[in-house]
């Protein structure tokens, strides 16, 4: 459907080759009439072909239960189909209006404590409410029979960023719905107080309604409640994007559906990986958050949106072609960002690159926030910035449709464990698992290794080496799944924290990781956490933060690989190796950063046989990235560094990037440079 898709993006007297698709979100309601005119010639002169039209417009679709006024749309989509610009139309159902708040409070939200969550800003709805069900359903159906035969409708955009602001609410409704799932989970009241555990504190359960979600209470809520609360959230968020896709399904059933999901930071509420399969191509919105590791995290969410995807075509939805407006300071973009952030996602396999959102808002809590036309008008370096993109996305229309190539190294990401490993009342709360994930990759980065970031659920065969950062939950399945993978030749490493407990987030007994204990031929008594700003150094192998173990080795064939030289554990194994079957399984204790990681890394790669595919001088300061296809292989090389990098003995048609006068490929910096390859 991605490549349909992709073929109607050519302009009135295009071909049918497939494009990359350019845009933004487009909220011309925000806008009086005469703008409108201006917007589309302007997006013609940037090179736009796709814009996201109604996210926002449920009170002007609707101004009243029984009102409806299409006039505008109508128009807008005109504008854009004359203009040869397709419109990803939103079932504009992400912010309900006043008349359906004032007439029916209860959609409104409920937090742990009891707060309601009020109108006033967006997306202030349960997720499980049936009244705001049949208001939703009834407009996203208007919608989906009012432009179903629309020429310029290319794709459905479900609501907005689904959990954004709603994903865990705590109201009566939820309370009815958890009750639901949890007897979809468990069946029986014994099984549940099993999973949960809850001989302990007094809590069995002798009724189903006794149960609630996880509300302030007066110390840590019962884990394994938070935890299957965490999931059903999830699930409940899910089942309405469900709904919505059926009736979109059921009046267009040839027109492409998507929600835009948020693979960034700490958006962790929503298991996206389980949500993958219920849309018909995966969407991404992404913002770089300013840090050291920023542009790492922003390859890092690309490349994980890519696993979530299975390697195949996603569009990113939204990103900012400079500063956002919702971080406590909000930096600007330097001159080579805007490109290089979005040609880092399409090197990841993004298909489109959109923004949040054409015109920048003269009003409004978003108006500072950047946009494709800022305040400032075309004339701008923004803009200039802008149509200059929309001419290279057209130069690398061969990549459009192309798969991202495997690679040999895979970073295991898994929303249960993220979910668990970072609860209260366990034995330290500055545990952070994206940074450790992260942490990996950066290292991954700097030694010029390319890696896939992937889901338990991949097929981990592919990867001769699999990082499993924290891999906090691993249920009976998993545990043979990995020891299988590395009986079989695969090259394990796990670390601190990891396989400690089963799916009911009950302890695996017997000494940590019992999930693993074996296959890694370790034994842990007591885990030995350390206070913010305390360190422990290891011998040659850097310097330890926030989590040591007290490890014994019980498999006499496990190497060490490092001690501890300081600390509670001085002289005991801090990182270990032992051969299992064809393959190996390692463990690394505690939490060595990005340098410690790749001066450890050597020792961890050597055994799996992968190396860096960069030339040496080009190792650290540029990433690389291969998508492939049936015409060609097209290798995107990223520099992470504001200095120049040349990049000789490379051959290829150039389709991005400039050239020294010998013809050797030369990155400034923070450029992107794309060369097709041969097939093969
Ligand atoms: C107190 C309580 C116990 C237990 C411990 C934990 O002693 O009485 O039930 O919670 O604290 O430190
Ligand atoms: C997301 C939302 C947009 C806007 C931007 C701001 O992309 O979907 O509506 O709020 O964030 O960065």
């Amino acid at each position: 459907m991605i490549s349909t898709l992709l073929s109607q993006l050519n302009g009135p007297d295009g071909d049918s080759t497939p494009r990359l698709a350019y845009g933004a979100d487009y909220n011309p309601e925000q806008w009086p009439r005469e703008v409108w005119e201006e917007d589309v010639r302007l997006m013609r002169e940037a090179g736009v072909n796709l814009v996201s039209v109604g996210i926002f417009s449920w009170a002007r679709i609707q101004p009243a239960r029984d009102q409806w006024d299409f006039g505008w749309l109508d128009e807008i989509m005109g504008l854009l189909h004359a203009g040869g610009i397709g419109v990803d139309l939103a079932t504009a159902t992400a912010s309900p209006p006043p008349w359906l708040t004032t007439a029916h409070p209860e959609i409104l939200p409920v937090t742990a404590s009891g707060e309601t969550v009020w109108p006033g800003a967006r997306q202030h709805w349960r997720p499980t409410s049936p009244v705001f069900r049949e208001h939703a359903l009834r407009l996203v159906r208007t919608m989906a029979e009012r432009y179903a035969d629309h020429p310029a409708l290319a794709a459905w955009h479900i609501s907005n960023e689904l959990g954004c602001h709603n994903i865990y609410d705590y109201s009566d409704d939820a309370a009815r719905a958890f009750r639901d799932w949890l007897r979809d989970r468990y069946t029986t009241l014994d099984a549940l107080n099993h999973a949960w555990g809850t001989a302990f504190w007094s809590q069995r359960y002798s009724d189903w309604e006794q149960i609630l979600p996880p509300r302030l209470a007066a110390s840590h809520p019962n884990p394994t409640q938070q935890l299957d609360f965490k999931r059903f959230s999830s699930d409940a968020l899910k089942e309405y994007l469900r709904a919505e896709r059926d009736v979109l399904r059921e009046i267009t059933p040839d027109v492409p559906v998507t929600t835009n999901f948020m693979v960034m930071g700490n958006t962790k509420g929503m298991n996206y990986p389980d949500w993958a399969g219920e849309i018909d191509f995966v969407s991404n919105d992404h913002y770089v958050h300013p840090g050291p590791q920023d542009r790492d995290e922003l390859s890092f969410s690309a490349n994980l949106t890519s696993g979530i995807a299975s390697g195949r075509p996603w569009f990113l939805m939204e990103h900012s072609t400079s500063a956002v407006n919702w971080q406590p300071v909000n930096v600007a973009k330097r001159p080579g960002d805007l490109a290089r952030d979005s040609l880092l996602h399409v090197a990841h396999g993004a298909d489109a690159v959109c923004y949040f959102q054409w015109r920048q808002s003269a009003a409004g809590a978003e108006k500072y926030h950047s946009a494709m036309v800022p305040h400032a008008g075309a004339d701008s370096e923004v803009f200039r910035a802008v149509t200059a993109l929309g001419q290279t996305l057209k130069a690398l229309a061969p990549v459009a449709g192309t798969e991202r190539e495997p690679a040999r190294v895979g970073i295991v990401y898994d929303w249960e464990s993220w979910w668990a490993s970072e609860q209260d009342s366990h034995p330290t709360a500055l545990l952070d698992y994206r940074q450790e994930a992260l942490d990996w990759y950066s290292a991954l980065l700097a030694l010029g290794v390319r890696a896939d970031v992937v889901t338990t659920t991949a097929d981990l065969d592919r990867y001769d080496l699999l990082i499993a950062p924290v891999l906090h939950v691993i249920p009976a399945p998993l545990a043979k799944e990995l020891t299988r993978y590395a009986e079989t030749g695969g090259h394990l490493v796990t670390t601190y924290f990891s396989g400690v407990v089963d799916e009911n987030d009950h302890i695996w007994l017997g000494g940590h990781p019992g999930a693993l204990r074996d296959l890694l031929g370790i034994r842990i008594e007591e885990f030995g956490p350390l206070l913010d700003g305390d360190s422990v150094d290891l011998d040659g192998a850097g310097t330890g933060t926030l989590w040591t173990d007290r490890i014994t080795v019980t498999d006499p064939t496990v190497e060490v690989l490092a001690h501890y030289r300081t600390g509670t554990y001085a002289g005991m194994p801090a990182v270990t190796r032992r051969a299992a079957g064809q393959g190996s399984a390692s463990y690394v204790s505690t939490r060595l950063g990005v340098d410690g990681l790749a001066g450890l890394l050597p020792e961890l790669l050597g055994p799996a046989g992968v190396r860096s595919e960069l030339p040496a001088e080009a190792r650290g300061s540029v990433e690389q990235i291969v998508r492939r296809g049936p015409d060609g292989r097209f290798l995107f090389l990223v520099n992470r560094t504001d200095g120049t990098v040349p990049l000789t003995g490379l051959s290829g048609e150039v389709l991005v990037g400039d050239t020294d006068s010998e013809g050797s490929l030369v990155l400034g910096p923070r450029d992107v440079a794309v060369v097709r390859l041969p097939a093969g």
